[in-house]
Parts: structure tokens; C-alpha cells; sequence
């Protein structure tokens, strides 16, 4: 008799997007679901669906949670269904685009901060003190790669991200002693309903949009393996990370601002934000290989000091050489955005080489 008894995820948002994208993986490993959005139509379908392809057991639980303590009364509907919730997934959330100060309504902010963040902090009390009591448990909270730059034009949800983000990370610290796992997922811009919801459908960032199966699956591996974060996508999406920590949060927040306005007012700088992307990757490249040589140096005998001294002089020259090459780029203009590029690329091989070097 096989007495494993199935585990259960408790997922909210999963009528749509990346959050149904998660269940489905749910299912498929054998979890049983507990689906918590407004849409108890589309709940019940995907539960159906599950049954149907995977034999697992879904409980629908209808809510809005941008209502005052929705998260206590999910909370209390689990309890009373006898369910234990071995998974959360804080995945529902909400945009709003527009100009804070003359633009968007406050009472639509005001429901966004309540499901982005009270919600989420709320879910993540409940559950997390009976995940630390069995001392097993594992919880997702939907951040984003915006959570760690400013974002105009969408401030407020910018702002609820950057707040998701800098929770999770307390709380990996927090538990690091425990069997329990916190996991913060950054996704770059993803083609699900999020900005037509948001108003936000016409602006440059929906051009290039990730596939939320692909986010949800880089989710769910590192969710399961326990990591404290995850940016889906690849290479491309992690060096924006990089730029994020290294670039003037002035620039940064001037080019985020671009990806926000309308597509046809951006087209003719399109050129030169992807120029400035090259250069926030150069330097950051630059900057991480420094920070290597900082660590060893600090650790090494005199005649690697030595050594490591001369590397950090060619790695200055580097530097030097791409902020010139870069900003004469920059000043020229749109007809020399493929050398910054390819300055970029150099700088990054460059960088890789003398990290191999000092590691060697
Ligand atoms: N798409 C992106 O570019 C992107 C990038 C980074 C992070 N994210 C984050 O990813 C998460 C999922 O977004 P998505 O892109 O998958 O968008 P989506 O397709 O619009 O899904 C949003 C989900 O949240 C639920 N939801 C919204 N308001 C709710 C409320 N008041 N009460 C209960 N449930 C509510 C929706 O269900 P109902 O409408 O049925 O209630 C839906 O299931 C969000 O936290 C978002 O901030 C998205």
C-alpha cells in the first residue's frame, strides 16, 4: 500500500499567467492544488483539467485578495478543510501605470499595495509559523527584476515589488536554520494579462515579452531546490541584475522610464537605450571582476598581492578604456550602437579572462 500521502501547493493567481503556469507544474509532480484568485470559473476548469491529467485533488477557494485580512480568511478556510499547505505561492498581484502625481486614482493603488504587499506579508505569517513548526515548507513570493530599480510610470507597483523582494530576503536569513525555504521570483517583462490589466499594453516593454511557462519552470526548480531567488531567462535578463547594481539610479531610472512610455514616442531612442544597456553590462562586468581581485587580494601572499596588483592595473585600463569607447558611442548616436555592443562583449571576455587568470 503506498502510504505517501500526496503533497498539497496552496497557489494564489493561479486563474492566469505565470501562477497558472505553476500549477500546472504542481500537478504534473503529483501536488494537490488549493487555487485562490476571483475567477472561480477558470479555477474550477484548471482543477478539472488536473483530476482529468494528473489525478490530483484541487480546492477552489474564491477571494479577492486586495480585501482587508483575505489572506486570514483564506487561512481559515484552509484550517477548516483539515488541508496542510507544504507549498505557497504568493503569485497575485497588480499593475498601474500612469504618473503618480497627476494620472493614476489612489483607490486602485490603494487595493494594489493591500494584494501586493499585505496580502503577501499576511499569507507568508500564516502559513510560515506552521511551515516552522512541522520545520518543512517551502514558500514563492512573486517579486520581480523591477524590484531592484526604480520604476516611473509605475511607481507604486514598482515600490510593492521592491518591498516583496527585500521581505523574502530578510526572512531567507531568518530561517536559515530551519528545514524551511523562502524563494523570491524576478521575472523580467512577461506576456501574460498583467499589462493589458494594467493599462499599460501600449508602452515599449510589451515588444519583448518572456513565456511565462518558461518562468514558471525556472521558478520551480529553483523553488524546490531551496534557493533565495530566481531571474528566469537567462544570461540577458541576469546582466540586467548586474546593470541594476552598478548603473546611477538616475540612468537607470531614465531608461526604465522609456520602457514605459508609449511604443511610437520611443522608437527613435530605442537605439540609444540599448547602447546604455551595453554600457550598464560593460561596467558591471568591469565591476565584478574588480570586486574578485578586491577578495583575493585581501587573502594572498605578498608575491600574489603582487601579482594581483598588476591586474588590477589592467583591469583600470580596462575600465578606463570602456567608460571613453562607450561615451564616445553614446555621443555619436544611433549609427554606432553595434560598437557598444561590441565593446560590451570584449569588456565581458575580458573580464572572464582575468577572473580565470587570478583563479588560476
Ligand atoms: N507579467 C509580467 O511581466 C510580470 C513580471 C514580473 C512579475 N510579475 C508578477 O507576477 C504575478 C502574476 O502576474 P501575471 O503576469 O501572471 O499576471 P496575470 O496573468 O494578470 O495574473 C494575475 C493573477 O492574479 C490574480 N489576481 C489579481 N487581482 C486579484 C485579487 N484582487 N484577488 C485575487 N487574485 C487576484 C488574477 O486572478 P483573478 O483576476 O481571477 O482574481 C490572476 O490569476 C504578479 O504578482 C505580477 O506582479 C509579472
Amino acid at each position: 500500500m503506498d502510504t505517501q500521502k500526496s503533497k498539497t501547493a496552496l497557489i494564489t493567481g493561479a486563474s492566469s499567467g505565470i501562477g497558472q503556469e505553476l500549477a500546472k507544474l504542481f500537478a504534473k509532480d503529483g501536488y494537490n492544488l488549493v487555487l485562490v484568485a476571483r475567477s472561480t470559473d477558470k479555477l474550477n476548469e484548471l482543477g478539472g483539467r488536473f483530476w482529468d491529467e494528473f489525478g490530483v485533488e484541487t480546492t477552489v477557494i474564491t477571494k479577492d485578495l486586495s480585501e482587508e485580512d483575505a489572506a486570514r480568511d483564506v487561512y481559515n478556510q484552509v484550517r477548516e478543510k483539515n488541508l496542510t499547505v507544504d507549498v505557497l505561492v504568493n503569485d497575485a498581484g497588480v499593475g498601474l501605470h500612469g504618473l503618480f502625481a497627476t494620472d493614476t486614482d489612489w483607490e486602485k493603488e490603494k487595493a494594489l499595495i493591500h494584494l501586493n504587499v499585505l496580502t503577501t506579508t499576511q499569507m507568508t505569517k500564516l502559513f510560515l509559523k506552521d511551515m516552522v513548526a512541522r520545520n518543512e515548507g517551502k514558500i514563492l513570493n512573486l517579486a520581480s527584476l523591477v524590484s531592484i530599480m526604480p520604476m516611473p510610470l509605475m511607481a507604486v507597483y514598482g515600490a510593492t515589488k521592491a518591498y516583496v523582494n527585500n521581505f523574502t530576503q530578510s526572512l531567507v536569513n531568518e530561517l536559515k536554520n530551519t528545514n524551511v525555504t523562502i524563494t523570491a521570483l524576478l521575472p523580467n517583462a512577461t506576456d501574460t494579462d498583467f499589462f493589458n490589466k494594467a493599462g499599460a499594453a501600449h508602452t515599449k516593454v510589451t515588444e519583448n515579452l518572456d513565456d511565462p511557462a518558461v518562468v514558471a519552470k525556472d521558478a520551480y526548480n529553483a523553488l524546490m531546490k531551496g534557493a533565495h531567488k530566481v531571474i528566469p531567462g537567462g544570461f540577458s535578463n541576469k546582466s540586467q541584475e548586474i546593470m541594476a547594481y552598478v548603473t546611477p539610479q538616475e540612468a537607470l531610472a531614465g531608461m526604465m522610464r522609456k520602457n514605459m512610455e508609449p511604443k511610437d514616442e520611443t522608437l527613435s531612442e530605442e537605439k540609444n537605450n540599448k547602447a546604455a544597456w551595453a554600457w550598464g553590462i560593460s561596467l558591471g562586468a568591469v565591476v565584478l571582476a574588480g570586486a574578485a581581485l578586491a577578495l583575493l587580494y585581501n587573502t594572498s601572499s605578498t608575491y600574489d598581492k603582487a601579482r594581483y596588483r598588476h591586474k588590477a592595473g589592467k583591469l583600470k585600463s580596462d575600465a578606463d578604456e570602456v567608460y571613453d569607447d562607450v561615451k564616445d558611442t553614446l555621443i555619436n548616436g544611433l549609427n554606432n550602437v553595434r560598437e557598444a555592443v561590441v565593446t560590451a562583449k570584449q569588456v565581458v571576455a575580458k573580464a572572464k579572462e582575468t577572473l580565470a587568470e587570478a583563479w588560476s
